[in-house]
């Protein structure tokens, strides 16, 4: 690929938000220059200064009424529940009996898995995000089909084969051998497989042995850079249920730890209902936690306490999850703005810098993949989003009323949703446009 550019407002990090002073954190250009180059941003800074660094030739996207950012991470979402996302009125347990599991049955098919694969990348694309921690279903062919749509968008994807022996229809389950046996061939086949990257996905405890939690372990213990994922902590009834299944462990995430899948780059699902204990282990382990509060408000879970796990002398690692379909919109703006709103009912003001950090820089750190992704800056890969805060008649007139980038920042997370999207690129290439849709040949 040749070099090319955009050009426009931009924001991106410095530093941690919930370390210093947001404004400190956050770094701000009102007309800046992203140069890239074979998919890597190689200059960034204010357009007066950096045009020198701009070939002769080179094609500048201009975007001077836009925002553009580093692209949004999704931390937890499950791609074979896009069909049953937004179904009623269950809470956890009964709501996976009711609509999950005979939504998962349907990935048996390859056909079926690979189109619903590609409406998800494309729907994720048209919403802002080109990175998620993704679960599959327990067939290995919804895996496949994952990883091959996604290569051909060369997106950077986590995703995984959902490992599950116990407490699901005999239709949805594997066994110890052949989970693991499965999961091994995944991995050969896709883990650092271009920008794909594998995930071991024990659904969570209630639906795998202990052996099969084991047989999980042992696969993390062969490759340091495999990811794990899970749900922790999300319900009352799933966490008594946990009890009652493994009565010798000290707690629901001493079940995961005594398997050995508590460690960096093992993220963790809700955590709504996590101790002190819970979060000093994570803290110390340098696991992440993914914070789903449009899932935990609409599955009527509970509320997160992200300023607690984030405490500053113990901090976990927290990124943002939609959890689709538990969550009921894959716009990580909205998320934001559940985030904002749970915030508020825990008695804290979740700054909208704090919040951004949390869908790109900081979700990108949560993964492990800070060196990679979720900033703008020389030498990270050139994943970007251009919002639009003028989408709306009614952004228009907010947007026009906010008196600093903060303020833009914030009415943006909490009126925007996928309109907010003007454009989407990947590697450097344009995947999306609001004005001319996907890019052919998706
Ligand atoms: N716990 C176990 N499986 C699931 C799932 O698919 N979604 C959510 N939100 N929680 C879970
Ligand atoms: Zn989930």
């Amino acid at each position: 690929m040749t070099q090319c550019a955009l050009r426009g407002p931009a924001v991106t990090f410095a530093a941690n938000p919930f370390e210093i002073p947001p404004d400190e954190a956050l770094v701000y250009e009102s007309d800046a220059l992203i140069v890239i180059d074979n998919g890597r941003i190689t200059a960034f800074g204010a357009f007066d200064s950096t045009r020198d660094a701009l070939a002769p030739g080179t094609r500048v996207a201009h975007y001077p009424d836009k925002l553009i950012s580093a692209a949004l991470i999704d931390t937890h979402v499950h791609y074979p529940q896009l069909p049953i996302i937004a179904s009623y009125g269950e809470q956890l347990l009964a709501w996976l009996e009711r609509y999950v599991f005979p939504a998962e049955r349907r990935l048996e098919d390859p056909a079926y898995a690979a189109r619903l694969a590609g409406t998800f990348l494309d729907s994720l694309l048209s919403s802002g995000t080109t990175t998620a921690a993704v679960y599959c279903t327990v067939h290995p062919q919804s895996v496949d089909a994952f990883f091959t749509e996604s290569a051909r968008r060369n997106t950077r994807m986590i995703a995984g084969k959902v490992l599950m022996d116990r407490n699901a229809p005999e239709w949805l389950r594997d066994d110890v051998t052949t989970g693991h046996d499965d999961s091994a061939a995944l991995i050969a086949r896709w883990h650092g497989n271009g920008r794909q990257l594998y995930a071991v996905t024990p659904r969570f405890a209630p639906t795998s042995t202990e052996a099969q939690l084991e047989a999980a372990g042992a696969l993390l213990a062969r490759d340091e850079t495999l990811f794990l994922q899970t749900h922790l902590l999300e319900n009352k009834a799933e966490e008594a249920w946990v009890k009652t299944l493994f009565p010798q462990r000290a707690s629901y995430l001493d079940v995961y730890d005594h398997a050995g899948l508590v460690r960096p780059r093992s993220i963790f699902g809700h955590a709504v209902h996590a101790t002190e204990g819970d979060f000093d282990r994570c803290h110390h382990a340098g696991c992440a936690v993914a914070h789903c509060p449009a899932s935990n408000l609409f599955l009527g879970s509970g509320h997160f306490p992200l300023f607690d796990a984030l405490r500053r002398d113990r901090p976990v690692k927290v990124g943002l999850g939609s959890d689709v379909a538990g969550g009921n919109t894959l716009s990580m703006l909205k998320v934001a703005a559940d985030g904002y709103k749970v915030a508020q009912i825990l008695g804290h003001s979740l700054h909208p810098v704090q919040a951004l950090w949390l869908a790109t820089a900081g979700a990108a750190e949560a993964l492990g993949l800070e060196r990679h992704i979720g900033r703008i800056a020389a030498g990270m890969e050139a994943d970007l989003v251009v919002f639009d805060p003028h989408a709306t008649p009614v952004q228009r007139l907010r947007t026009a009323q906010a008196e600093n980038i903060d303020d833009v920042l914030f009415s943006l997370l909490l009126l925007g949703d996928e309109r907010s999207v003007a454009a989407t690129y990947v590697a450097g290439d344009r995947v999306f446009s609001r004005e001319t849709g996907m890019r052919s040949g998706m």
